[in-house]
Parts: C-alpha cells; sequence; structure tokens
C-alpha cells in the first residue's frame, strides 16, 4: 500500500534533536512516517492514533521495518495526553509531535466521507467507535441558525445563508448521506450564481464539518496546554498545522506561554521547500512551528 508522506519532516526531526533511548509522543501516529524517522535515530516512540486503521497500518510497518521493540502504539485522542503519560510512560517526555489533519488515505478513500467523491459516506469522524457526531447527522438534522454557525463561524464561508436554504430545500427531498451528493449541492449553487473559485467550492464546508465533528480545535488547544505538564525541562514540542484556524490557536498559545513556560525554537513559522511542495503539493499548506518547555 502507498503510505503517507509526512510533511516538513526532516526540520521536525532536526529540531526534536532525537537522542538514543529518550522517549517521544507522536500524537498523531498515521502511517508512522514521522515515527520511524525518530525510531531510526533510536529514539523510544509513543504512538497516538484515534484511527484503528491508520494504527494498524503503522504498527505493520514499524514491525516490518524491524523497530517494534522501541515503539508502543496506543488507540487514543491525544487529547487526553495527559492521562495517556501518567498511565502508559509513568516519566517526562523528551519530545512531542503533533502532526494535524488527516492522513492521505482518510482523505482520499471510500467510506469515511472526507473526500468530495465519496459516494458511500458523510461520516467525517476519525473514531467512529467513540464518536457520536458524524457530518451526516448535522447536514441531515441541524436547523438554519447550527449550520449558519458552523460554517460562517469555522469555514468564514461568505455564501452560507443561501447555501443552508439549499441544503435544507434538497434534505427535504431526500436525506443527504454522501459526501459527493453534500459536493455537488454547493457546486451547483456557486455554477447558478456564476460565482468563480480557485479551490472546489465545497472545500470550506467540508473543512467546517471536519472540525466540528472531531472536535478539532478544543483537541487542539487541550494538547497544547498538557504538553506544558508532560514534555520534561528543554523537551520539544513540534506542532504542524494545515490551516489558519490551527495555526491561529498555535501562535496564540505560543504568544501567552512565551518566556515564561516555553521559549519559541522557531521565531518564524517553517514552511514546506519549493522541493518538498513539488514532490509533494499537499506540504504547501503545512506550517511548523516548535517551542522548548523552560
Ligand atoms: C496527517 S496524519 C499524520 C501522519 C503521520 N505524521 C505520518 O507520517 O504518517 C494525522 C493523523 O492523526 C490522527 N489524528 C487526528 N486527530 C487526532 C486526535 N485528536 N487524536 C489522535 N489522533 C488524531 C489521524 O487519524 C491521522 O492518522
Amino acid at each position: 500500500m502507498e503510505f503517507h508522506t509526512p510533511v516538513i519532516s526532516t526540520e521536525t526531526i532536526d529540531l526534536l534533536n532525537i537522542q538514543e533511548d529518550k522517549v517521544y509522543i507522536d500524537g498523531t501516529l498515521g502511517h508512522g512516517g514521522h515515527t520511524l524517522k525518530i525510531l531510526k535515530k533510536g529514539g523510544i516512540v509513543y504512538g497516538i492514533d484515534q484511527d484503528r486503521k491508520n494504527l494498524e497500518i503503522a504498527k505493520n510497518r514499524i514491525k516490518e521495518a524491524g523497530f517494534e521493540d522501541k515503539f508502543f502504539p496506543i488507540y487514543n485522542n491525544f487529547n487526553q495526553l495527559e492521562e495517556i503519560v501518567k498511565k502508559d510512560i509513568k516519566q517526562k517526555i523528551d519530545g512531542l509531535i503533533i502532526d494535524l489533519g488527516l492522513s492521505q488515505n482518510q482523505q482520499t478513500g471510500q467510506g469515511r466521507g472526507f473526500s468530495f467523491n465519496d459516494e458511500t459516506s458523510l461520516d467525517m469522524r476519525l473514531d467512529p467507535e467513540k464518536q457520536d457526531l458524524s457530518a451526516e447527522e448535522i447536514i441531515n438534522t441541524y436547523n438554519y441558525d447550527e449550520l449558519y454557525e458552523i460554517f460562517s463561524k469555522y469555514a468564514q464561508e461568505i455564501y452560507s445563508k443561501p447555501i443552508i436554504f439549499k441544503i435544507i430545500k434538497e434534505r427535504q427531498k431526500s436525506p443527504i448521506k454522501t459526501a459527493t451528493r453534500l459536493a455537488n449541492i454547493i457546486r451547483d449553487f456557486y455554477k447558478e450564481r456564476h460565482i468563480r473559485s480557485n479551490i472546489d467550492p465545497s472545500t470550506k464546508i467540508f473543512l467546517s464539518l471536519r472540525i466540528v465533528v472531531n472536535d478539532e480545535f478544543n483537541n487542539l488547544k487541550n494538547v497544547l496546554l498538557q504538553s506544558l505538564k508532560v514534555i520534561r525541562k528543554d523537551g520539544i514540542a513540534c506542532i504542524i498545522t494545515f490551516h489558519s484556524g490551527e495555526d491561529r490557536i498555535v501562535k496564540q498559545f505560543v504568544r501567552d506561554y512565551s518566556n515564561q513556560k516555553i521559549i519559541i525554537e522557531n521565531k518564524k513559522p517553517i514552511k514546506a521547500s519549493f522541493q518538498e511542495i513539488k514532490k509533494n503539493p499537499l506540504s504547501r499548506s503545512a506550517t511548523l512551528r516548535s517551542y522548548r518547555i523552560v
């Protein structure tokens, strides 16, 4: 299978300054791309993911690469970081990676509801075992005000109002059960109004649904705060975000705690190099910020 390509990984691993037998947490294990680089440098990794399938993929990949002795997979949400460290690690950690967003198989696969081309699902839950609320439920049961709150707050979609009217009209005909149907409803609205867009017109609405379904902003705020407690003095955290809403949270956190509890490692956020973007266009929107615990 094709594994997810980790972004800004050279810079991330350099910043973490991996040392033999030091303990690192990869809070977003995915397919283990970042984790494997830490393992190859001799670090011990606890890899957290709330997607059981990805956890399995990473476990097998790391076993095949011969590093399973120093790797500990954990099925959980990274918003439980403090609890995980207390229960499973029992000591402060030397470094933390959070690489937000979705892995390529989650983004493009059928049956998850994240892709505009998913003709079978509008789910969007990263962990269907533990999460109740799906995007399908939001789209089919939320009233105008509730949808407006989501689309305007998290997507800053200026056409939220007419798009919601169209969604409500469509769902009265029959429930909207697939990502493709929702994407087409939004695309049709743009076409009918002759509105041009450089990106797929449904991008922003899809992002806002994903953020709400998976409580992404609260998870991020929580893990940042908990990182202050679980990383040892001089340990490093590297946080990779993929859109301005996430980056704003990290930037604010870093500003709030700078020089009291943390020191910023890279004054200017790190972006993917031209060469990396050429090889992996998905890295274009990635931003890496990093801090050291004092
Ligand atoms: C961009 S991928 C990480 C890719 C990884 N760095 C690699 O090299 O393969 C993000 C991963 O984090 C997981 N994830 C997202 N939010 C999470 C959360 N709150 N808790 C645990 N895992 C999460 C997703 O399921 C996905 O597998």
